[in-house]
């Protein structure tokens, strides 16, 4: 059930019909409601961690074939290390179990790895796995797999600021050259390309906040919070969302009157 009530959105759960030709070409997620989810089920947090990344595997596929170019997954914060040691030790080690298992389907599917975040200060097995996966994928052409990984939104908008101000020292920009453009192109995002803005950004677990994701990213994305926690997300889930994400007119500050004024 999802939290928004605005008339068109309540619009028939019954059927879930979308267009193709206004699938969100980058959908960014926040994975929240792990911890809920195991308390809900008598389960050690972890445990709910140990099923997100399930999830995860089914959702890459999920939206890999409705079409979605770039999928940006929110998997551990710059905040997250305040968490236990026993729980940040189990995050570690995470995406070497989801690679292990899971690169050969991300090849049969054409999806490419790629990671935003300090990926320098994570444990050296997880940078290994980060790594390797990201190597083994980079020939691949479709969706791009996006994990955020000690992320963090305000953090990234500084190490920007202090590239472009090195650049200024070097005399290779004057300040007045830094716009908007080659500010994107200083963030963790700028190999994405024309794909670094979210269209969608979805948060799972009832939350209605941003925490520190991709806080110059999602300029103009639209929000749509689900109260399914992060364990228990489905692709009809995902395609609910979008049905909402599509039952919206995007105007970006203008006054276009139909989505095929978008973008
Ligand atoms: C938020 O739930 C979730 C996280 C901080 C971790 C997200 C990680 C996964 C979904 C696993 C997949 C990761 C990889 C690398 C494949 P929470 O723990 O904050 O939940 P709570 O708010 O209910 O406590």
């Amino acid at each position: 059930m999802f939290f928004n009530d605005r008339h068109e959105e309540r619009a028939d759960k019954q059927a879930i019909e979308l267009d193709g030709q206004q699938i969100p070409q980058h959908i960014a997620i926040i994975m929240d409601g792990n911890g809920r989810w195991a308390k809900g089920q008598n389960l050690p947090r972890v445990a709910g961690h140990q099923r997100g990344m399930e999830v995860v595997k089914d959702i890459t596929k999920a939206a890999s074939d409705l079409g979605v170019k770039v999928l940006t997954l929110y998997a551990f914060s710059t905040e997250n290390w305040k968490r236990p040691e026993t729980e940040v030790g189990f995050l570690m080690k995470l995406p070497g179990k989801f690679f292990d298992t899971f690169v050969p389907d991300l090849i049969a599917n054409n999806i490419r790895v790629n990671v935003i975040g300090y990926v320098d200060q994570l444990p050296a097995y997880t940078q290994k796995a980060v790594k390797n996966a990201i190597a083994q994928t980079a020939n691949n052409t479709g969706m791009v797999l996006n994990f955020a990984l000690n992320y963090g939104g305000r953090s990234e908008i500084v190490s920007g600021a202090q590239e472009l101000a090195q650049q200024v020292l070097n005399g290779e920009i004057k300040p007045e050259d830094i716009d908007e453009t080659r500010f994107s192109q200083a963030l963790m995002t700028a190999s994405l390309n024309k794909y670094a803005d979210p269209d969608l950004l979805i948060r799972t677990s009832g939350e209605e906040r941003l925490s520190n994701f991709l806080l110059w990213q999602i300029a103009y994305s639209e929000f749509v919070f689900v109260d399914e926690h992060w364990p228990d997300f489905t692709s009809e889930v995902l395609k609910r969302a979008i049905m909402i994400y599509q039952s919206r007119h995007r105007r970006f500050g203008g006054l276009a009157e139909n989505k095929s004024d978008k973008k």
